[in-house]
């Protein structure tokens, strides 16, 4: 199968070299010379376990290549993915479509014959009826038909989520496209990866009603975290209580500083004004959307309370600034709000994180940023972490606690034991875990 993968960001890149590995003839595009240069010579536009190694052999094998010209990109393709940015629109949160569009405005043009067009980008209900109406407008070939395969993959673990997903939603209103489609997925499908077809707008819907569940499902947690410390009960095991339960599961009950990401809160935010536009309340999503936003706004209110409530002179370190693990990705993460917050209150902050300091210098430029967890620690009077990097688990504790000048510990992730942390000389309080 011919594809071309119109966007090369996180879903695009994923999706096009793993569509590729799976045996199919796949070109991505985009407008980004620099970043196709760069593909084309293996360095990667993200940090993303797996993924140089995925595009190079496929390079190699000559099933994946990479160009800044659309028309030339898409020439023969019966499948074109588009997968560009869909970010919130400033001021109303709406999913801004001009990418969208401008890609498929110049796609009506550059195709010389029908094609099946995939929205891949997270794009609100209606938008493949849009692209429908555009495409005729604009002349696009007879037969071209437009269909809606959402991407449930995660940052971080991307790779294997392609691979491995828990299901393929693909809508459709055409058989053609259907088939096109289960064509292109066959090897998941062979692997029994369950397939759904529906009506396209219902795909579109479903991708956003996944993410407002699982930000249901923090917030939920992160709530109950909270309840968990003033009643003197343990939100770990609450979460194991009701996550064996098969109707609950136990994925998504971790609490944290509120999530962050460039999906949850751009796409609780848009299904908020899909609603909105339908005439149609969606009072928990609106609750999820302000319970974070207040969660994220007050987490440097933790360390405050565990300094004694005066930070000002106190060094703050920082374990972790990417919005989780695996990842570079600083968008909408929760160390920003907890780091201003700490600095408005007089506190200077150290941080470290594995992969994220590049990124995070421009958006923290205050922030001293180290070479390891050590060195953040150095003479700090707290250590607080705030996104769980496996290698933080591996700390020795009590080497840490030796070089800070102060001992409080505040785990925004319950990454430590609380006695082992004690033990090591920490006067340690995580979330949700009792007094
Ligand atoms: C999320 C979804 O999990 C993917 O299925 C979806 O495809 C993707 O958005 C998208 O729409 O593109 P992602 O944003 O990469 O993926 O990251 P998650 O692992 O879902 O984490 C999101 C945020 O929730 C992070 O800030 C994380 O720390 C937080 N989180 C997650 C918690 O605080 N607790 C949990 O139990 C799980």
């Amino acid at each position: 199968m011919r594809i071309a993968m119109i966007g090369t960001g996180y879903v695009g890149l994923v999706s096009g070299a793993c569509f590729a590995d799976f045996g199919h003839e796949v070109v991505c595009v985009d407008k980004d010379a620099g970043k196709i240069d760069r593909l084309k010579q293996g360095v990667m536009p993200i940090w993303e376990p797996g993924l140089e190694a995925l595009v190079k052999s496929n390079v190699e094998r000559g099933r994946l290549n990479f160009t800044t010209n659309l028309a030339e990109g898409v020439d023969g393709a019966e499948a074109v993915f588009i997968a560009v940015g869909t970010p919130a629109r400033r001021g109303d949160g709406h999913a801004d479509l001009t990418f969208v569009f401008d890609a498929v405005k110049e796609l009506a043009h550059a195709l010389k014959g029908p094609a099946v067009v995939v929205t891949k980008s997270t794009v609100p209900v209606g938008t493949g009826d849009r692209i429908t109406e555009l495409f005729k407008k604009e002349g696009a070939p007879a037969g071209t038909s437009v269909a809606s395969n959402p991407e449930f993959l995660r940052e971080g673990a991307a790779i294997a989520d392609f691979k491995h997903p828990d299901r393929i939603v693909v809508g459709a209103e055409d058989e053609s496209a259907r088939q096109v489609l289960r064509e292109i997925y066959r090897p998941l499908f062979l692997n029994k990866a369950p397939i759904l077809f529906t009506g396209r707008r219902t795909a579109e819907l479903t991708k956003y009603a996944a993410n407002a569940f699982l930000a249901v499902k923090i917030s939920f947690i992160n709530e109950i975290a909270n309840l968990c410390e003033a009643v003197d009960a343990d939100v770990q095991e609450v979460a194991r209580g009701i996550g064996l339960d098969n109707r609950i599961g136990p994925k998504f009950l971790h609490p944290g500083p509120g999530y962050g990401g460039s999906c949850f809160p751009k796409d609780t935010l848009a299904l908020l004004q899909t609603a909105n536009a339908a005439g149609v309340e969606q009072r928990i999503v609106k609750t999820v959307v302000e319970v974070n936003d207040e969660r994220k706004a007050t987490m440097h209110e933790r360390v405050l309370h565990a300094l004694g409530g005066d930070l000002k002179g106190k060094r703050v370190a920082v374990l972790g600034v990417a919005f989780k693990p695996n990842t570079d990705d600083m968008r909408d993460a929760p160390s920003i709000p907890l780091v201003k917050g700490l600095q408005d209150q007089g506190a200077t902050v150290a941080a470290f994180d594995p992969a994220a300091m590049g990124h995070a210098k421009d958006l923290m430029p205050e922030v001293e940023f180290t070479n390891d967890a050590y060195a953040a620690a150095k003479d700090a009077d707290a250590l607080v972490v705030v996104t769980e990097w496996d290698e933080f688990r591996a700390i020795d504790l009590e080497r840490i606690a030796r070089t800070m000048k102060g001992n409080v510990l505040v785990d925004l992730r319950n990454v430590y034991d609380r006695a082992e942390a004690e033990e090591a000389g920490f006067d340690y309080s995580g979330l949700g875990r009792g007094r």
